[in-house]
């Protein structure tokens, strides 16, 4: 049994079977992993789901990491409620991803699926029901896990309820494109919680504003008293068991980086070799550098349009600048993310075959997932590039200006969550503009040395204000005061 809980889809474990049948486990990094070492593993268990093969194989073996409760939920179930529900329908509206004239389509298949993300919520409910001590803490993340909270809620009334979205929220028209009856299953899952924390006060008021309800059911809305830091929604419900007139508190956590832990990571023998021979291929020229999963909402594709517009208009920067763009493969069991990752090799060639010269590549595109060639990337910076469409924070564009060793020049998409506080030292840009990309890139690029160290230390303490731990304990914390 556990004072403090966490529940995610993707664990901090993952594994793999060796061809000699035994289990090779690998440890994850981000920014729950290290903010879960904030407190004692022994009162802690973090209730994550088998994502393959080999951690079903290792549930079945009972080979469990102390703390971590993995749950084999039936694969095809599994892959309507991640890929079906999560990965096509939530993360395509909180980031606002669909091509209106075409999708969504919210038809008998969609419910059939909605009826697996249903099961597979009520799986983490259970699980985290069955692991929690009286009154425990625990903190539920992201848009896979809106319906634990009213589930658990319902479970275990005792327990202090948490949630965490790392993405946006949708703004609340595009939200409405969900059929109702989905919508108010989807708020009433989200409103069982005690706290609800976004990256930024943005998301957080999208939601307050979104999260109206009017029905025989019961009643939501939010609240905002003036002068009050108090901020939420109230809710009421009629109905079943669940009778009940509550306030959930809504607040943003502005996740940033461990400036030391990520500098110790960034000074590791195998990232100085990287670097070197990064430096080898880049010479004397200014790098540009962007690291994204190849993701539909980081906008890598406009990234690159602007880069080519940039070597159109200002022709001086030919030979003299070289684009270092890490786009590592993800959730490439969707069709439009494999289309997307092609689109973007092949607008990279196209580039490299238009402005290329015998001695100079334009763009060096990686689509591994090298994390050791990012970190070099990272240091080499003169220029960072982040222009997603919509992004819950965005830890790069905190990242880079830590550890670039001669301070860079960061070029920010305003949508970006990591905009409310970095605004002040970033280029901003309109992420659909890509001529004023371009133009925000020159200036990057021309930007004197003596400014551009000053704003990298200001951008580098902005990020660091609120490491991993404390972002975890904060919320924690807030969720013990409640009373
Ligand atoms: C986003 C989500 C995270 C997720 C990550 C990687 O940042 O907010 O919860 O872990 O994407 O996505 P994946 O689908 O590979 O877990």
């Amino acid at each position: 049994m556990a004072s403090v809980l966490v529940a995610s889809n993707r664990g901090p474990v993952s594994y793999t079977v060796r061809d000699d049948g035994s289990l090779n486990a690998r440890r994850g990094g981000g920014g729950l992993v290290s903010g879960l070492s904030a407190v004692s593993s022994e009162d802690s268990v973090w209730v994550c789901a088998a994502l393959g093969e080999g951690d079903r194989e290792a549930v079945r073996r009972g080979v469990a990491e102390p703390g971590v409760r993995m749950l084999d939920i039936a694969p095809e179930v599994y892959a309507d409620a991640y890929n079906g529900i999560a990965n096509s329908v939530l993360w395509f509206l909180h980031h606002h991803l669909y091509d209106v004239p075409r999708e969504p389509v919210f038809d008998a298949a969609f419910r059939r699926r909605w009826e697996s993300y249903r099961a597979y919520n009520r799986a983490f409910a259970e699980a985290l029901a069955d692991a929690a001590d009286e009154g425990a803490a625990v903190l539920v993340q992201d848009y896979h896990l809106a319906l634990v909270p009213g589930m658990l809620r319902e479970l275990r009334p005792d327990l202090r309820i948490g949630h965490f979205t790392h993405t946006p929220w949708a703004a609340p028209a595009y939200l409405r494109m969900l059929p109702e009856d989905i919508l108010q299953e989807l708020l009433w899952g989200m409103l069982g919680a005690d706290e609800l924390g976004f990256h930024t006060w943005g998301w957080a008021s999208a939601f307050i504003q979104g999260a109206r309800i009017d029905s025989p059911q019961g009643y939501a809305e939010g609240v905002w008293p003036s002068g009050d830091p108090w901020r939420g929604v109230e809710h009421g419900r009629w109905d079943g068991p669940g009778r009940s007139r509550r306030r959930t508190r809504v607040r943003a956590y502005p996740l940033g980086v461990d400036g030391d832990d990520l500098l110790a990571l960034a000074h590791r023998p195998e990232v100085d070799a990287r670097l070197a021979s990064l430096r080898a291929e880049v010479g004397d020229r200014k790098t540009i550098v962007r690291v994204d999963r190849t993701e539909l909402s980081k906008n890598i594709l406009r990234g690159l349009l602007a880069y080519r517009e940039l070597l159109t208009t200002h022709p001086e920067w030919r030979g003299r600048v070289v684009h270092l763009a890490s786009a590592y493969p993800s959730r490439q069991d969707l069709e439009s993310y494999r289309a997307y990752t092609a689109s973007v090799v092949a607008l990279t060639e196209e580039i490299n075959a238009e402005f290329g010269t015998p001695d100079w590549q334009p763009v060096l595109v990686s689509v591994e997932d090298d994390f050791t060639r990012s970190l070099a990337a990272y240091r080499l910076a003169d220029v960072a590039l982040v222009n997603p469409v919509r992004d819950g924070m965005n830890l790069v564009a905190k990242e880079i200006p830590v550890v670039s060793e001669a301070g860079c020049a960061l070029v920010l998409s305003r949508e970006a969550g990591a905009h409310e506080e970095l605004r002040g030292d970033a280029l901003t840009v309109n992420p659909f503009d890509i001529t004023e990309t371009a133009e925000a890139l020159h200036d990057a690029l021309s930007m004197p040395p003596t400014e551009r160290t000053d704003r990298t230390k200001r951008l580098a303490t902005a990020a660091t204000a609120l490491p991993p731990q404390r972002w975890f304990l904060n919320q924690l914390e807030a969720l013990r005061e409640q009373s």
